[in-house]
């Protein structure tokens, strides 16, 4: 079995990087909640434990407590800021509520270190963000680390493998943070090196070789279900089925590109649904970017439930849900947990009974475009930015009109042929066009025009839910500019969107 580090999570905004750092020295961390029991825990049967930062103060009435399991199992114990307060509290010493403390510090490493601060030097910036800190250590612990606020940052329990940080290892404001985690995870809690994404393709084709019935894929071309699916056919080949829905919205040249990686270069049971015209049908005469939404959506399940009652009787639902989704949900069980049997979500009726198949249920996104390598999927299509599910819909502002759409969907292409040529494409989170019923005058030969705008919106972000409008050169701005109002009909002025989200959201509907 994969040796693992479970790390509780006291709710920090840091947590889950806590896990990617760990699995970047190729051992699997997971997360669950703090409250985890004492029976599920040896379930989990990990090689040390994290205890998380969080919000909460040790000190408050309901300060959320691990089970005495996680301090009495004799495995390693790492807490990091509100972890470390809990370690304090635990073996009996004392929290008090400090000035906050939030940014870079520098930490003095004392007496060597105790293991864990080995080998980063005499001092390192620091990353803190607390409200509360140790007044006075446990009985039997040693200061290993001190800044100029903190006198006891670091903590190491002379009885066990116990140890205690106020500030962020896992953030990359804190120098040689990933080294004290190595130092934790390999040295102190000597977890084996053995989560590495080759071993991951091999066990899940294995374990995904043994279900039987058929398996139904949607696929849309982004890497997650292209993966997801990818995977399975390897495990199972002619029992996959594979439907894309071209619902009319997608990017230039997207149907053509599915159909042709599907179909001829992995050899996948494949079929395209054209289903354009009954979308574009359905959102003629709507405006609101809900109702457009809602109809892309409906219409989505309207034609896959037929295709899967016509193709069917299908046993599974394979989809590419990704382990940050799984802790969102509350559900998450593991490595192991690679075939659940809930019935389906998504808005897909009863009848269709399909179990779901989640083969990258324990994966952040990063790890599964290692595996679309692994797997021989292009790059062009592990690499490409998300695209939102109703596609140029919410691109195009008020009505959907074939005109709109063909002016958002060539002025996208433009946007990413440039990117691209310029290097930026992979730096950058998200880029398009987008267009409206704005129009402006332009002279196109003698004449003058009254015709579109197109608005370019390229932004940065790690996760989407904050973004930064992206300060492209203005070459490359120029170039768009130009290739836009030259090659497309009737757009006149082009635009450059520069806010931030929030408070905009990065699609313009
Ligand atoms: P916003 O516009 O909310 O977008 O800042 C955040 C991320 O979500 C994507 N997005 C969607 N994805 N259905 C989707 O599948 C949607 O209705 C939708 N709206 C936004 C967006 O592209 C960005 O990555």
């Amino acid at each position: 079995m994969t040796d693992r580090i479970t790390v509780l999570d006291f709710g920090s905004q840091y947590s889950h990087l806590i896990c990617r750092r760990i699995r970047d020295l190729s051992v699997y961390a997971e997360l669950v909640p703090y409250d985890i029991t004492a029976e599920e825990l040896a379930r989990h049967d990990p090689k040390g434990i994290i205890l998380s930062g969080g919000p909460a103060s040790v000190s408050d009435r309901d300060a959320p407590i691990p089970a005495d399991a996680v301090f009495e199992s004799g495995l390693p114990v790492l807490g990091i800021c509100y972890g470390h307060q809990l370690i304090v509290h635990r073996y009996g010493g004392r929290v008090k509520r400090a000035n906050r403390e939030y940014g870079s510090s520098t930490l003095t490493v004392d007496g060597g270190g105790a293991g864990l601060l080995g080998g980063i030097g005499g001092s390192v910036r620091a990353w803190m963000s607390h409200g509360d800190e140790a007044e006075q250590i446990p009985r039997n612990f040693e200061v290993i680390g001190h800044t100029e606020n903190s006198k006891a940052a670091a903590i190491a329990s002379r009885d066990g493998p116990v140890y205690g940080i106020q500030f962020h290892p896992e953030v990359a404001h804190t120098e040689k943070g990933s080294r004290i985690l190595e130092n934790f995870v390999l040295n102190v809690c000597k977890a084996k090196q053995d989560w590495t994404m080759s071993k991951f393709v091999e066990e899940t084709v294995g374990r995904i070789s043994n279900i039987e019935g058929d398996v139904l894929c949607g696929v849309s071309g982004g890497v997650d279900s292209t993966v997801a699916a990818v995977l399975i056919h390897r495990a199972i080949g002619e029992r996959l089925k594979c439907v894309f829905v071209d619902n009319g919205l997608l990017r230039e040249g997207e149907p053509r590109e599915i159909t042709d990686m599907f179909r001829d270069n992995f050899g996948v049971n494949f079929e395209a649904v054209d289903a354009a015209q009954e979308f574009l049908g359905k959102l003629g005469g709507v405006a609101d970017p809900e109702a457009k939404r809602k109809i892309v959506g409906e219409e989505f399940v309207r034609v896959f439930s037929d295709f899967a009652r016509s193709r069917g009787p299908f046993r599974w639902l394979a989809q590419g849900t990704l382990y940050p989704d799984v802790i969102e949900s509350g559900v998450s069980k593991g490595p192991a947990s690679v075939i659940k049997s809930h019935h389906n979500v998504g808005g897909l009726p009863e009848w269709l009974d399909l179990e779901v198949l989640e083969p990258l249920r324990d994966l952040y996104k990063d790890e599964v475009r290692e595996v679309a390598r692994i797997l021989g999927v292009p790059k062009s299509i592990y690499m490409r930015h998300p695209f939102p599910g109703p596609g140029l819909a919410v691109r195009i502002m008020g009505e959907v009109t074939p005109e709109k759409l063909g002016i958002a969907r060539t002025a996208g292409r433009i946007v990413e042929d440039e990117l691209l040529q310029a290097g930026l494409y992979s730096d950058v989170w998200q880029a398009y066009a987008a267009v409206g019923d704005d129009r402006a005058v332009g002279v196109v030969g003698d004449e003058r025009m009254y015709g579109n705008i197109v608005m370019i919106r390229v932004v940065s972000s790690i996760d989407a839910m904050t973004a930064d409008w992206t300060r492209l050169p203005h070459d490359v701005l120029e170039r768009m500019s130009n290739r836009i109002t030259n090659e497309i009909d009737n757009v006149t002025w082009v635009s450059y969107a520069i806010s931030s989200k929030p408070p905009a959201t990065i699609e313009p509907q």
